[in-house]
């Protein structure tokens, strides 16, 4: 079987790349494409390659069919389909390059075997929805969709998002799978409105792999503050101010830290650390842990809980993408446990925690890390991960979905601990 050659269209800080990594599927990312300097200029760091910087509206099947690539990965602008929006749709000129994309896809003379795509929740009814299930239908591809959460693959983040993974149905030949059925289904009566919309883990893959246990898609839940800094000398940067609780009436939080219980985090936008829009993303109690219940009409009070914002670090860590961080984290162990700390986690916990991309896990590790340049300031780099994606769930539907029958690393690399 063809090894995977992959172009990442809509590339940002590389979500899909590192999800493809960590998935273990064998092949690369051969180009990205993005027009966002400080994701690109991320993306370098990362990866130690810019991203091609031309609209992708620019591109044209030609140039794309120059890369000889099997397979394309995208995570398309989310602003035409985000419920708050103006709801535009194909009519939002920030669907363009998308729309644009699906017509240099039916010229194309040898399409992309695999497709995937990332959205946000309410793409699923969209008229660009539809118009890209029933092209590739027409083209020859079945399809999978579903709406998943982190918290589905046991990360605590309530991310809801849409996916859509196709794959072109000649790739089937010789399967004897469950697809055999699905690919009797004529093309004229496809019908994209009828199509299954999967909102539970595991789904069906397109090629069931004997192999695979179902005990590989199973997860423990994680718990939030394995995910948190382990040196929390830097919190007071995150605080959020009295007078900014006092000026919010009814002023609501998402997330709170409990030492024993599992609390789940909510979606990080790209708005996330801004004091003018102090939600959409959760924050952490520090202080008054005890305290169960809240009375959000009273802000005295709840300026009193020591409210403070994830740090970037945080952020990224529950998106899992892989830090070097982790690594130095093992250096503040030894700090963190001598007599003068008075700011300390369970260390002890967190180390041996088995989450995706721990320390344990990262050792063994050589990359590519998430690294942001320094000149970022943290809003920024909120803005770059509130754009960008959940890399646990992208390697997991890479892995046991759309390549499932690939010979890839015998478990996706967050999983060798
Ligand atoms: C939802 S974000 C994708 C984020 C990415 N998956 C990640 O992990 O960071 C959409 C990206 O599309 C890029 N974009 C929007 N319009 C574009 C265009 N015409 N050409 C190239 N990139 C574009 C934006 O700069 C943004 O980084």
């Amino acid at each position: 079987m063809a090894t995977i050659r992959a172009l990442e269209f809509f590339s940002g800080i590389g979500g899909l790349h590192f999800g493809f990594n960590a998935s273990g599927v064998r092949g690369e990312v051969l180009e990205s494409f993005d027009m966002n300097q400080q994701a690109n200029d991320t993306y370098k760091l990362s990866f130690g390659k810019s991203p091609v910087s031309r609209g992708i509206d620019r591109l044209t099947a030609k140039d794309i069919e120059k890369y000889n690539a099997n397979c394309w990965l995208m995570s398309p602008p989310c602003q035409p389909y985000t419920r708050g929006g103006k709801l535009l749709d194909d009519q939002d000129n920030r669907a363009k390059p998308l729309l644009h994309l699906l017509d240099q896809l039916e010229k194309m003379k040898t399409p992309p075997t695999y497709v995937f795509l990332e959205n946000v929740k309410n793409f699923e009814t969209s008229r660009s929805r539809t118009r890209m299930v029933t092209l590739l239908h027409k083209m020859g591809y079945v399809s999978r969709e579903c709406l998943l959460a982190p918290y589905h693959f046991g990360v605590p983040n309530d991310r809801l998002r849409y996916f859509l993974m196709a794959r072109l149905r000649s790739s089937f030949r010789g399967t004897t799978s469950a697809m055999a059925t699905e690919t009797t289904e004529t093309d004229q009566n496809f019908d994209s409105e009828k199509e299954i919309i999967y909102t539970s883990w595991p789904m069906p893959a397109f090629v069931e792999e004997p192999a695979k246990s179902t005990k590989q898609h199973s997860f423990q839940s994680h718990e939030l503050r394995h995910f948190l800094d382990i040196d929390q000398s830097q919190a007071k940067h995150y605080l959020l101010s009295r007078q900014l609780i006092l000026e919010r009436p009814n002023f609501r939080f998402g997330a709170s830290e409990r030492t024993k219980v599992v609390m789940i985090s909510s979606c990080f936008t790209k708005a996330y650390g801004s004091h003018h829009v102090a939600g959409g993303g959760g924050l952490l109690q520090t202080l008054k842990m005890e305290q169960e219940e809240y009375d959000f009409g009273d802000s005295e009070s709840i300026a009193e809980l020591g409210l403070r914002f994830f740090s970037p670090t945080e952020v990224a860590r529950i998106h899992v993408f892989p830090l070097k961080e982790e690594l130095e984290s093992e250096i503040d162990h030894e700090s963190l446990t001598s007599e003068s700390t008075t700011s300390k986690l369970p260390v002890e916990e967190t180390l041996t925690s088995v989450r995706p991309f721990s320390p344990r896990l990262v050792r063994n590790l050589k990359g590519p890390f998430l690294r942001f340049p320094d000149k970022l300031t943290a809003l920024q780099k909120y803005r770059l991960l509130g754009n960008s994606l959940n890399v646990w769930v992208v390697a997991e539907l890479l892995r046991g979905v759309l390549f499932a029958d690939h010979p890839g690393s015998p478990l996706p690399v967050y999983r060798q601990y």
